[in-house]
């Protein structure tokens, strides 16, 4: 069974790992770690973030299919790539081939380098359409939506999906194959299944097969949240890339530091108190330029949530945050409460914490992971050493 430890992730530090890279049919991304599309969440402003932090692709919010729609506000703006670094990647959802070739066909006339098909959505109001993750009880629609999607376009089409409805039927292998038979380009598989909705854990086994199975390139996506875990997802799946969603939230920074771990086995420190709030402010101002001041306070609230949370006082800042209506109170708010925070921890403690963990990294490296050992090497006694690795998750 896949099951990840910090252990498997920390032995190969120390690795040189030549950088991959991954290809979706002559588009070259610079690098393999993808943002995951996330309605309601990867918005313009959240994906060009992203990307300039490390991301090497970020898919849009799910569009649907049905022209009717296209003129509303929120379709509207959930197209819209202006300005944002390539390739621009639209996702579509809905069950009607000849709808979903308009749908891409339109798409890629606004500017859309990548066509991406949603399978992959277990959300009611999708399903009961038949759309997203439904989608995979029918494997004849599958074919029929992908062929009708791939011949409409000339830009390269890719396929999201979960590894099955239900765990007594896990298709994935024949949607896989169905999908490299019509033209997909690049596959993006999310490791549980329709029915797990976000339950459990995700497994990696299924995907793993699917990537031995097809030429085409395969994304792992599902519960990858740190530089340890892409490392280990991407070593024992073969994937040729990752894809993130939640880690993500509130932390566009984590495709910076899995890009470097995964180029030189050597962990980045985790940003400092000034850096999140420099980015969450750079966030908030390009979000009230997107939806303008009186949506984007609402919107930002969930980023500002996310950004804040496990920071000390984050919970009471939150709720009176939640109740500000202006944009200059919500930025007033937040330098405050980053204010507050960065008076609090001291040079010295900032300095200690960002460079503590990976030193110990190492040393456990060079110890081969004998705590004694490492405690010698370190001119420390060894209960010291084993609560400090306790402290960084390390032990
Ligand atoms: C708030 C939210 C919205 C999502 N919206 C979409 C979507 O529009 N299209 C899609 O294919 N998947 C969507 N997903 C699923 C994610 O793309 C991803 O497959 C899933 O979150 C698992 O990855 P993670 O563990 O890295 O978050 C959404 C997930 C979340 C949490």
């Amino acid at each position: 069974m896949s099951t990840f430890s910090v252990a498997a992730g920390r032995l190969r530090v120390g690795d040189e790992s030549e950088a991959t890279t991954l290809k979706i049919g002559s588009i070259q991304l610079k690098n393999n770690l993808i943002v995951a599309p996330m309605a309601g969440v990867t918005d313009r402003p959240f994906r060009s973030l992203c990307k300039r932090l490390g991301a090497g692709m970020a898919v849009s919010e799910m569009v649907a299919s049905n022209s009717l729609l296209w003129g509303s506000e929120k379709t509207v703006r959930r197209g819209n790539h202006e300005g944002e670094v390539e390739p621009k990647v639209i996702q579509i959802a809905g069950a009607d081939p000849e709808m979903m070739a308009e749908a891409a066909r339109y798409n890629v006339d606004k500017g859309a380098d990548i066509v991406d098909i949603n399978m992959g959505c277990p959300a009611k109001k999708i399903c009961n359409v038949f759309a997203g993750s439904a989608l995979l009880q029918d494997e004849a629609l599958v074919a029929r939506i992908v062929d009708a999607v791939v011949r409409a376009v000339e830009v390269p089409v890719t396929l999201k999906i979960r590894t099955g409805w239900n765990k007594d039927n896990r298709n994935a292998l024949r949607i896989a194959k169905i999908a490299e038979d019509h033209g997909i380009r690049s596959l993006a598989m999310h490791g549980r299944t329709r029915a797990c909705m976000y339950n459990g854990d995700a497994e990696y086994d299924t995907i793993r097969a699917v990537k031995g199975s097809v030429a085409i390139p395969v994304v792992a996506n599902g519960d990858i949240e740190t530089p340890e875990k892409a490392k280990w997802v991407l070593e024992y799946t073969g994937a040729d890339a990752i894809m993130i969603g939640r880690a993500a939230q509130g932390r566009p920074w984590i495709f910076r530091e899995i890009d470097h771990y995964l180029k030189t086995g050597t962990k980045l420190p985790p940003p400092g108190v000034e850096e999140i709030r420099d980015v969450l402010v750079g966030h908030l101002h390009d979000l009230y330029a997107f939806y303008g001041y009186e949506r984007g306070v609402r919107v930002a609230r969930k980023h500002i949530g996310w950004y804040t949370k496990g920071l000390k006082n984050s919970a009471v800042f939150r709720a009176r945050m939640n109740t500000l209506e202006s944009a200059d109170l919500q930025l007033a708010a937040v330098a405050g409460f980053f204010g507050e925070l960065s008076a609090q921890s001291g040079i010295y403690e900032m300095v200690v914490a960002a460079v503590e963990k990976p030193m110990l990294e190492v040393v456990m490296f060079q110890a081969q992971g004998n705590q004694t050992r490492a405690a010698r090497l370190l001119g420390m006694n060894r209960n010291t050493l084993r609560k400090k690795l306790q402290q960084h998750g390390l032990d």
